[in-house]
């Protein structure tokens, strides 16, 4: 999962060099496509549950899910999530950013950092004698604290040599519930945050997910490892 994961964060990271108004959300698989096999890797959403592509890249009002497709072409003022899952040796990683194209409004910048924020807050629990959801109460607070608001038909979730395991991870709820953290588990916690309503309906295209009232969405994920200290974050 390190190795995966260390994978994945590179493919992050170039990907703010790659993305800008012109290009068209397929560049976007491309590049993951290329770069995960050129590291004897594989992109493991491609195919999961009959997913089209090795990456989600959701546009603006698309929250999650969204096909990379030759025909939609970024353009300046566009926020972007790319969503990936890296396989090695039958383990994964997952994480997920929100990018710039070209220049943003200022709320747009907000809300991209706000996922970003909710995620380091959120992780200040995630670590042995907290509960589950004391992590999913400071991701509320501090989106809510922004006055955004949080997905709910969405949820991070346990991971290892499946993408989606046990626990879900809402990133909402009262704290002190659910399972003690233990060191050793490998959590996916991804904050999926909105500038309006939280409620999403999901395209004809059956996978991707917009907010209703048409307003932004940004996406911010890791998988990180719970120790008896701070957590290991292996995306990062
Ligand atoms: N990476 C997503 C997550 O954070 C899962 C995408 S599944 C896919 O849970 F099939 F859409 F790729
Ligand atoms: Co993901």
């Amino acid at each position: 999962m390190r190795s995966a994961g260390k994978v994945a964060s590179y493919i992050l990271n170039e990907l703010k060099e790659i993305i800008k108004p012109g290009i068209a959300t397929i560049e976007i698989d491309r590049f993951v496509e290329k770069t995960v096999k050129a590291h004897k890797m594989k992109a493991a959403e491609k195919g999961y549950c009959g997913y089209p592509a090795s990456v989600c890249v959701s546009v603006n009002e698309e929250v999650v899910h969204g096909i990379p497709s030759k025909k939609r072409i970024l353009k300046e003022g566009d926020i972007v999530s790319v969503d990936l899952v890296v396989e090695y040796k039958g383990y994964m990683a997952d994480a997920a950013r929100t990018y710039a194209v070209g220049n943003i409004s200022e709320e747009a910048k907000r809300l991209i950092e706000t996922a970003e924020n909710a995620f380091f807050e959120g992780i200040r629990f995630a670590k042995e004698g907290y509960r589950l959801s004391d992590i999913s109460n400071a991701i509320q607070n501090t989106v809510e604290g922004e006055g955004f608001g949080v997905i709910r038909d969405f949820v991070g979730h346990g991971i290892g040599s499946d993408m989606h395991e046990d626990p879900q991870i809402p990133n909402y709820g009262k704290p002190g519930k659910g399972p003690r953290l233990q060191s050793g588990m490998t959590l996916a916690i991804e904050p999926m945050i909105t500038q309006g309503s939280y409620e999403v309906d999901v395209l004809q295209d059956d996978w991707t997910a917009v907010t209703v009232d048409g307003k932004l969405s940004a996406h911010y994920e890791n998988t990180v490892v719970i120790t008896d200290g701070e957590p290991e974050v292996l995306t990062l």
